[in-house]
């Protein structure tokens, strides 16, 4: 069975000083909710601050991005061993990265392989343009990112990474996709899965929903059958709103 998990991502939002605010508010609620894997991931400056708070609260911390070099010449960037000590999550391959960053699905995977050796589990996002949602090119859009970002990871790991569909056009807009057709697209990506690595391992795959997740739009999208939990931007960054999309998925999926 694949237990739901609910992200954060603030992305390029909050101090260290606010995050510390938030994270303890937060925290206080979200561990009180059970049978739901509850991650949040703050900008890299603030994991330190993050992390002493969230010591035995049950609450994951993840990175937002990473290198794939263990170390070496590389200004300005973090790698997967950094993280390792203060996190077991990193988003990789997040639209915002690919658009404005340049990430490509040949960097996403070189991350992802990345995060295998340095036992980090990876948050990996996939998700059509509007231009390509108009041209009825999703499913050979997210098909292609999923297979190109996974490539090369073994079956142990893979039953460990999490996958998010993030149409780029419900990212920030308000404009969330119809849960019939998140379900649709999970359905393929998980169909995906099961031919890179197995039936067995796709179905331990938890495939979550991102792009303009409120709590009043939450329990729509974790009804259907292949959406595992949600990666949630702004909401993420409101305790009632996070609280109330994490309290809604609870239930459990798969064989
Ligand atoms: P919003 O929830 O703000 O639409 O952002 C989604 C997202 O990009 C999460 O990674």
């Amino acid at each position: 069975m694949r237990k739901p998990l609910v992200a954060g991502n603030w992305k390029m939002n909050k101090t260290i000083a606010e995050t510390r605010d938030l994270v303890f508010t937060m925290s206080m609620k979200l561990r009180k909710i059970e049978g739901v894997e509850k991650v949040i991931c703050p900008p890299f400056v603030s994991l330190m601050a993050a992390s002493a708070l969230l010591e035995g609260s049950g609450i994951g911390l993840g990175a937002q991005n990473m290198h794939w070099e263990e170390k070496g010449a590389f200004t300005g960037e973090v790698a997967p061993g950094m993280l390792k000590e203060l996190c077991s999550y990193v988003i990789l391959g997040h639209s915002e990265r690919r658009t404005y960053f340049g990430e490509t699905d040949e960097t996403v995977n070189k991350k992802v392989l990345a995060a295998q050796k340095a036992g980090l589990t990876p948050i990996v996002c996939v998700g059509e343009t509007l231009a390509q949602y108009e041209a009825g090119q999703t499913s050979d859009v997210v098909s292609t990112q999923t297979r190109a970002g996974l490539q090369g990871a073994t079956s142990d790991f893979a039953s460990k990474i999490v996958v998010a569909y993030e149409p780029v056009w419900a990212i920030g807009t308000g404009k969330a996709s119809s849960a019939e057709n998140a379900q649709a697209v999970h359905a393929g990506i998980r169909q995906v899965l099961s031919e890179m690595f197995g039936k067995e391992t796709a179905q331990a795959i938890r495939i979550l929903y991102g792009g303009s997740v409120t709590a009043s739009n939450a329990a729509e999208f974790f009804s259907q059958a292949d959406i595992d939990g949600a990666l949630v931007g702004g909401a993420s960054l409101k305790v009632d709103d996070f609280v109330g999309i994490v309290s809604q998925s609870k239930v459990a999926k798969g064989e």
